[in-house]
């Protein structure tokens, strides 16, 4: 059989009043594709020589992220190289501590540092919220829209609360979240406050991101899955959900993609909770096939191949490509990594890994 990317297959649940000719936005309305829409979280990045190069240039990596000429020009790269059907705005999560005056630093090597809140008394430092300081990386977006192919959707982003927190909290990444997790236990008053301080600044940055111009948005929970249950429901599920619904009620039809990084046994939780978003991202880890039969119909899935997979490529990379294909070609899928893009990965793995997808035998 030929190869139909636009072709809906039967059991696309969207009207056909307005055809919605982005593929990854059509994912994103509930229609399934033969042949799924591709992007890749932390797409500009490091494995890019032409990102090395440019960041290379920049005084600071916060310099990088507010100097939109370099903020546009690194999200076009990917896109120009590979021709991903999503452009993901070149930012960072802590952007958002950044703007609330938290002093945030990123070390050569030693990844993000921020002056750590340690205990309820140092809340006082941040100051209110104002989405323009963020200003630059509305002009970034404003630069990048009016570059993007007609077939590439835009995704803009944030950190979720409880993410968000954690690296506010330790002041630079740690393996479990574990200076977090025991703020949290001793101090849950004030904890509950600075989320929810998150979840008013990440809900006010994503609508300006939205005015700005992005199509979609993507909120990244990437350290959901350090957390046992009851807090689980207390810092990932309660604030995600009033953050959606935030966001929602602004904003009624932008597409919202969760991706709660670790969920495993609280997936379906994560789908019945957060019924405001129109994707939940799965992580490496997560059974896709599990995944597609716990998430009511309509909603889309992303992912979630093995970032290792795309390092090693080849027959490796064919076969775990194939399974996620195969576990998600009943439903609504944007293909995915189930984590960020590796800088060491290979660029010709990801050309083959866009060959597969695209030329797949339907
Ligand atoms: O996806 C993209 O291409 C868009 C840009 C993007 C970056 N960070 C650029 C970046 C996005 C979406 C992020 C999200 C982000 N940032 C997350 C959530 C996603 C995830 O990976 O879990 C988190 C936890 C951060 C915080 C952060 N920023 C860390 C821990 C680090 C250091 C580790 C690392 O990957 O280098 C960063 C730095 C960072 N953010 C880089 C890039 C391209 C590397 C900095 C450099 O170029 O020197």
């Amino acid at each position: 059989m030929g190869f139909a990317p636009f072709l809906a297959k039967a059991g696309s649940t969207r009207s056909k009043a307005s055809p919605v000719t982005k593929p990854l936005l059509a994912a994103l309305a509930g229609e399934t594709h033969a042949v799924p829409p591709i992007w890749l979280m932390r797409q500009a990045g490091r494995y890019l020589p032409e990102y090395r190069e440019l960041r290379a240039k920049a005084p600071s990596f916060l310099d990088f992220c507010y100097t939109p000429a370099m903020a546009a020009e690194v999200t076009l790269q990917p896109i120009r190289r590979f021709g991903f059907d999503g452009a993901i705005l070149f930012s960072d999560i802590l952007v958002v501590p950044d703007a609330l005056g938290q002093v945030v630093s990123f070390e050569k090597g030693a990844g993000p540092q921020l002056e750590p809140i340690e205990e309820p008394a140092h809340l006082s430092r941040l100051r209110d919220f104002d989405a323009e300081k963020l200003a630059p990386v509305y002009e970034t977006i404003d630069r990048v829209k009016s570059a993007l192919p007609a077939e590439t959707s835009f995704i803009g982003f944030c950190g979720a609360p409880w993410t968000v927190a954690s690296y506010m909290i330790a002041g630079h990444g740690t393996p479990d979240q574990a200076p977090a997790r025991l703020f949290a236990l001793r101090h849950p008053q004030a904890f509950a406050q600075l989320i929810d301080i998150l979840v008013d600044a990440s809900a006010a940055y994503l609508l300006r991101q939205i005015a700005a111009g992005v199509e979609a948005v993507q909120i990244f929970d990437s350290w959901a899955g350090v957390l046992p249950v009851n807090e689980f429901e207390n810092w990932v599920l309660g604030p995600l959900e009033r953050l959606i619904a935030k966001i929602r009620a602004m904003r009624p039809d932008i597409p919202i993609i969760a991706f709660v990084r670790g969920a495993g046994s609280q997936f379906p939780a994560v789908t019945r909770r957060l019924s405001g978003a129109n994707a939940f991202g799965l992580d490496t880890a997560m059974d896709a096939a599990f995944a597609a039969s716990v998430t009511p119909a309509g909603k889309a899935l992303q992912g979630n191949l093995d970032p290792l997979a795309l390092i090693v490529g080849g027959d490796a990379l064919k076969r775990e490509t194939d399974r996620v294909l195969s576990a998600l070609r009943v439903r609504p899928h944007i293909f995915n990594l189930g984590h960020g893009i590796l800088p060491e990965t290979p660029i010709a793995h990801v050309e083959q890994l866009l060959s597969i997808v695209r030329n797949q035998k339907v």
